[in-house]
């Protein structure tokens, strides 16, 4: 009897939940930004390199297919704000999605006219808004 119970809760908690959760316990928004960030680190090292544009163009297309992905998915954080507060909320974490994916166009563009130092600068710049991002959307005490 109490094993059913234990089942039932169990099998509860994972048909609610999978729209949220992939198996591995990670959102899909986590799974998004695990992407954009294997991308976006090695960029860093490269984008002095004119050699390596092709690569870093490619770098900066995977960020740019996730990040925009992300913006159909809702933050933990936000999920658990009271449900009026979540729609203006949503709206400032596209805002800001929608300013990161404006600096990693002007990174390809930057990268398809040879301009290395302008996409150093613009990586900063990126650096800054995923900062910025996590500051204000992503729940205190999970990994960076
Ligand atoms: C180049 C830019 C960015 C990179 C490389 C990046 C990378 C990451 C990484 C590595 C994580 C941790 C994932 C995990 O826990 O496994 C994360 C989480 C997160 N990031 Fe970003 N991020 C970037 C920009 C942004 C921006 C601009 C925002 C908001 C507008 C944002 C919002 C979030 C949120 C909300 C989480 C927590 C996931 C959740 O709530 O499910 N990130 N990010």
């Amino acid at each position: 009897m109490k094993i059913s119970i234990v089942l039932c809760s169990l099998a509860l908690a994972l048909s609610v939940s999978p729209a949220l959760r992939a198996a591995d316990g990670d959102t899909e928004l986590q799974m998004k930004m695990q992407k954009m960030s294997s991308a976006f680190r090695p960029l860093r090292a490269q984008l002095a390199d004119a050699t390596k544009n092709d690569d870093s163009l490619a770098k900066v297309a995977t960020i740019k297919e996730n990040a925009t992905a992300a913006l159909a998915l809702t933050p933990m954080k936000i999920a658990d704000m009271p449900a009026a507060d979540q729609p203006k909320a949503i709206a400032a974490y596209k805002e800001e999605l929608n300013k990161l994916i404006a600096s990693l166009d002007k990174l390809t563009a930057a990268l398809k006219a040879g301009k290395n130092d302008e996409a150093q600068t613009i990586y900063t710049e990126l650096g800054g808004l995923q900062k910025e991002g996590h500051t204000e959307f992503k729940k205190s005490g999970k990994k960076q």
